[in-house]
């Protein structure tokens, strides 16, 4: 196991070259967003399909045989990755992880009764959105307030009153894991409660195993293009046991019913597998082939979920320690992360490989989160800004109130804008992100943007101060060769600290 995992990241340029040659000097540090596809994997899906012929499934035909048999052998294998025993568990294939945090609302929208919904603030908005049909909801604004609820024991009236929870494996917004005991821990304290687990961004790079179904989440909702690149496909993996909630849904469409009547007495029975009640209108086969290719790519080029963790965590530690460290002449921290003070990014189980911050002046003023971006984009660096869809987790790391909120809303700002700041403090956060095919070339590219877009100009700003950055407590030289070529204390004027710059570091253009 060992071993694997050291070749795969010792192969990691020339995975890169021979699968990922579309990248063309892009630094893609977006995979939070989405990760990539490989070739390989392209060409795979192209062939099967240019000398296969699939039909929509569920025919007698040959052509729908073919789709309906690759369809379950992927199924099983997708349930296999999680270690997921068919016994237990059950996977619906659904457009994207929104969709499936819908077939869960939906089947809980139903229930006589309604439901109570409980969400932890670092949940993305596609959970959020499920309070808007509870019969009331509850925010929990830490771990410590999920603890006390599960500790708490409930009176008869809360017993009765069916209750889903959610929150995600791991914050899309800093990366930040959740501990996934909780799941089992509401089944055993809790009656009639439920959980729904977004394992949307952590799957990325995270190992999710399902072994023990005990302490298994109810529902857990993905996107493959997260783990795999391709294809865009959602999935939702239900615990058998608990899927009555789900399946009593009075909707139904295309073939999830076994009869339906419709002149005369509006009757109908729906289909007893859980992933045959669910999966409402045509399956999106062709992404459910390309999804077996997908899986298998993955496994040749990586192995399995533990390599992909152990290589992207390693690379997100890193730029997480050069960030930290990077200092203007003054001492002034140029990085202010959103680090949670539970995690760590030696820990995978307790922190993802994303780096979420914004950059400061020396000065201390903020620069603003899209112009961090646009100058990122300039220097073919693909980084995310924004409220990145995570309203709690971002108020909470820029300590905005919601009149706070509300007050930039009347100003005019909303979500994915360019009012970065507002009363001069940021709205939003800058957002780095790695996956499988990242490499410790994209963490020196990224950091090397860093250090000249804002560092070195701000030196120059600063009446020709040395231009010396401060890593670790001590004043280092930078880049390489720096303190060679400019003796210190020399006072470099701009278009020649311009001209310094492109020879140490080769770039003809570097623009801020
Ligand atoms: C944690 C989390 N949940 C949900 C989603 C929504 O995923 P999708 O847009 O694929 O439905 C995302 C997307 O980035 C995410 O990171």
């Amino acid at each position: 196991m060992q071993n694997t995992m050291r070749s795969y990241s010792s192969k990691i340029e020339e995975i890169r070259r021979k699968e990922y040659g579309y990248l063309n000097n892009v630094t893609y540090l977006d995979h939070a967003g989405c990760t990539l596809y490989p070739t390989s994997l392209m060409h795979r899906y192209a062939q099967d399909l240019t000398s296969n012929l699939f039909g929509n499934p569920h025919s007698a035909s040959p052509s729908s045989m073919l789709s309906s048999e690759r369809v379950e052998t992927v199924r099983s294998r997708v349930l296999k990755f999680f270690n997921a025993s068919p016994e237990h568990f059950d996977l619906v294939f659904v457009a994207n992880a929104t969709a499936g945090i819908k077939v869960v609302m939906d089947g809980f929208r139903d229930l006589e009764g309604g439901y109570w919904y409980g969400y932890h603030r670092d949940s993305h908005t596609s959970l959020v959105g499920v309070r808007e049909h509870a019969k009331a909801s509850q925010c929990f604004q830490s771990d410590d307030e999920v603890d006390n609820w599960i500790s708490t024991p409930s009176t008869p009236e809360d017993d009765a009153i069916t209750k889903l929870v959610a929150y995600p494996a791991q914050s899309n917004m800093n990366g930040r894991r959740s501990p996934l005991k909780w799941c089992g821990q509401i089944r055993k304290k809790k009656s009639n409660a439920y959980t729904l687990l977004d394992a949307a961004a952590f799957l990325t790079t995270g190992c999710l195993d399902l072994s023990n179904h005990e302490d298994a989440p109810d529902f857990i909702c993905m996107s493959f293009y997260k783990i795999f690149g391709f294809p865009d496909l959602g999935g939702l993996i239900v615990r058998k046991s608990s899927a009555d909630v789900l399946t009593k849904r009075k909707y139904f469409g295309g073939g999830t019913v076994q009869m339906v009547i419709t002149i005369g007495p509006a009757w109908h029975s729906k289909r007893k597998e859980v992933h045959e009640s669910l999966e409402d209108g045509t399956l999106p086969f062709h992404n459910i082939v390309a999804l077996g290719h997908a899986m298998d790519v993955y496994a040749e080029l990586y192995g399995s979920p533990k390599q992909v963790s152990a290589h992207a965590s390693g690379l997100a530690k890193a730029a997480y320690d050069r960030l930290s460290n990077l200092r203007y002449s003054n001492g002034a921290p140029v990085c202010e992360i959103y680090k949670d003070d539970r995690s760590s990014y030696k820990d995978a189980t307790t922190q993802g490989p994303t780096v979420a911050f914004n950059i400061c002046r020396s000065d201390g003023s903020w620069v603003g989160k899209s112009k961090v971006e646009e100058a990122a984009i300039r220097n073919n660096i693909h980084i995310r800004s924004g409220g990145v869809c995570n309203p709690g987790g971002v108020s909470t790391v820029l300590q905005l109130n919601s009149l706070e909120m509300k007050k930039n809303f009347d100003a005019g700002m909303v979500c994915g804008d360019k009012h970065d700041l507002m009363a001069g403090r940021p709205t939003g956060i800058v957002r780095i992100s790695f996956g499988a095919m990242s490499s410790m070339d994209d963490v020196e590219k990224f950091i090397s943007f860093v250090e000249q877009t804002y560092v070195y100009w701000s030196m120059m700003e600063n009446n020709g101060s040395m231009p010396m950055l401060r890593a670790e407590g001590q004043l280092q030289p930078t880049p390489a060769g720096f303190a060679s070529r400019v003796s210190l204390g020399e006072k470099v004027k701009k278009g020649g600290f311009k001209s310094i710059l492109r020879n140490i570091t080769g770039r003809s253009h570097i623009t801020a």
